[in-house]
């Protein structure tokens, strides 16, 4: 299969390398852009980029040249690892553009039609993107964020105590890497022997993301979750990994072994999903009484999981623990990628962008009446997915012939039950029909196969027709031959009539 194009701008840096590093054996997904500021561009990624994390710089990106962060790179999914100040309009330029943009920067976060993702936690917070798109006028571009550093492991230990027990308040104090301040980051005379009680702007940042985050997205707008955080952050002469000392108030107090069996247990949708840099277990407990600590554990699960301990009843609120996470891997870049990877899995993000723009092809002229009658299927099973089979011979009209839907997961994936498609492929014979389309409905995801839908597409000479119900008042209908042996989809034009 041709892998997804992907531009990363601030390659340079500490976040950028690291998006290098992870993405060099990505499945889906290729590096074929490096961009960063006006010092590098123009030189070798090989020249510009102080490469600092282990192992060497992958040979592919060596000899790329350096391009400004301007729309026009010959990509489509963007991962940004921006400085604030550089990455708002950047971003925005590139969204508008067409460009699908996963960004590290703070930005974008809170606003209140970008997801602010950890796919663990708040996959169901995709439907934000066709609000985007509506609000802003944008077609195919948008941007997801990621959480901050800290925010994203303490968010994703919060989450399955807030599901099981409610949360009403929760105090945590960090000890942040210096990694996280970027590269060269904090001066080696201002850290070592040192703690620096203040970073700037990362208190607000973990107050307030955990509760967009921790929220619910109800009637096309974002509504926070309703409890109170305060954070206090330290910077520590430690290289990668930040530890959170997190204390918490519940709304039900569980015991010990319930509150431990929640966060041991958790799993979310890039597990079910298998997402490929997906952690088995997002959060690990650890039961020694030292751990986690840095130098053990951020590197646990290939530095994408959380690291829990020290689990412990607390005298003032109801519970306490310290959770580790890695900043630039989970935290940041490995966090961005496994973004990128839920908007491939759901549809947002095709793993043939490029060949489906080439829609110069002739029209696939589907009925009115037909489509009426997929798209009540569609509005009626909603937020199933359905779907069935169009045949036709020629002279005859067209019939929609309905199948059930037999994946494990119905809600983001359709496989038409075996009995189904018996009946169904009995009845095209005996009435001497052909299959002229397989369809399904994507209830909240955009018009396009997902990766599964491709590798369950067997006519390669019928049409895969995907029905979008992300807009409801604006329906969306594709088509798409796919041709699973030559790892080919092509989108057609569609001509409802
Ligand atoms: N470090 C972390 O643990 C972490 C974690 C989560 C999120 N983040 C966020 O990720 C982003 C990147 O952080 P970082 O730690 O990787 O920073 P960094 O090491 O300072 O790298 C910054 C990168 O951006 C480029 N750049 C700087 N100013 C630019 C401009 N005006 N126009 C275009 N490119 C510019 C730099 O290019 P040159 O090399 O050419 O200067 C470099 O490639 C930040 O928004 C940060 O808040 C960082």
């Amino acid at each position: 299969m041709p892998k997804i194009k992907c531009g990363v701008l601030g390659a340079t840096g500490a976040v950028g390398q690291r998006f290098i590093q992870l993405l060099a054996n990505h499945p889906w997904f290729e590096v074929v852009v490096v961009a960063a500021s006006d010092n590098s561009v123009g030189k070798t990624y090989g020249e510009a980029a102080r490469w600092y994390v282990s192992p060497d710089m992958p040979p592919a990106v060596r000899n790329l040249l350096v391009e400004p962060v301007e729309p026009g790179l010959d990509c489509e999914l963007i991962f940004s690892a921006l400085p604030t100040e550089a990455a708002g309009p950047t971003e925005l330029a590139f969204a508008a553009a067409g460009y699908v943009v996963s960004t590290n920067a703070s930005s974008h976060r809170m606003a209140p039609d970008v997801p602010l993702l950890i796919p663990e936690v708040n996959a169901d917070h995709l439907p934000l993107i066709a609000i985007q798109w509506k609000k802003r006028g944008w077609e195919r571009g948008f941007i997801v964020a990621n959480p901050n550093c800290s925010t994203i492991h303490m968010t994703l230990a919060l989450k399955p105590l807030h599901d099981a027990f409610g949360l009403r308040k929760v105090v945590v104090t960090t000890m942040q890497a210096v990694s996280g301040a970027g590269y060269p980051g904090v001066p080696s005379l201002d850290i070592i022997d040192n703690v620096i009680p203040y970073i700037g702007g990362e208190e607000p940042k973990m107050e307030t993301e955990p509760l967009k985050i921790l929220g619910r997205v109800a009637d096309g707008a974002m509504q926070l979750a309703d409890f109170r955080i305060s954070a206090t952050c330290n910077r520590v002469g430690v290289r990668d990994g930040h530890l959170e000392a997190v204390i918490v108030e519940l709304e039900r107090k569980p015991s010990l072994e319930e509150f431990t069996e929640a966060l041991a247990t958790f799993q979310g949708e890039p597990q079910v999903l298998r997402l490929p840099s997906a952690p088995a277990w997002p959060i690990i407990v650890r039961k020694e009484a030292n751990r986690p600590q840095p130098m053990l554990d951020r590197d646990v699960q290939a530095g994408m999981a959380s690291v829990v301990g020290r689990l412990r009843p607390d005298t003032v609120l109801d519970y306490k623990f310290t959770v580790l996470g890695h900043n630039t891997l989970r935290g940041a870049a490995g966090g961005a990628i496994l973004n990128a990877e839920l908007l491939v899995a759901k549809g947002y993000l095709t793993l043939q962008d490029t060949l489906f723009r080439q829609t110069t092809r002739t029209a696939v002229a589907v009925p009115k009446a037909i489509f009426e009658r997929m798209l009540n299927q569609a509005r009626q099973g909603a937020p199933v997915e359905v779907g069935g089979v169009l045949a036709t011979a020629s002279g005859q009209p067209m019939q929609l012939l309905k199948a059930r839907n037999s994946a494990d997961d119905p809600e983001h994936a359709y496989q038409m039950a075996t009995e189904d498609q018996r009946r169904i492929l009995a009845e095209i014979d005996e009435k001497g029909l052909d299959i002229f389309a397989v369809y399904h409905s994507h209830p909240s995801a955009p018009a396009y196969p997902v990766a599964r839908d491709l590798t369950g597409a067997y006519y390669s000479n019928a049409y895969y027709l995907v029905l979008s119900l992300a807009d409801p008042g604006r329906p969306v209908l594709r088509a798409f031959r796919i041709d699973q042996t030559r790892g080919d989809v092509v989108e057609y034009p569609v001509d409802i009539k």
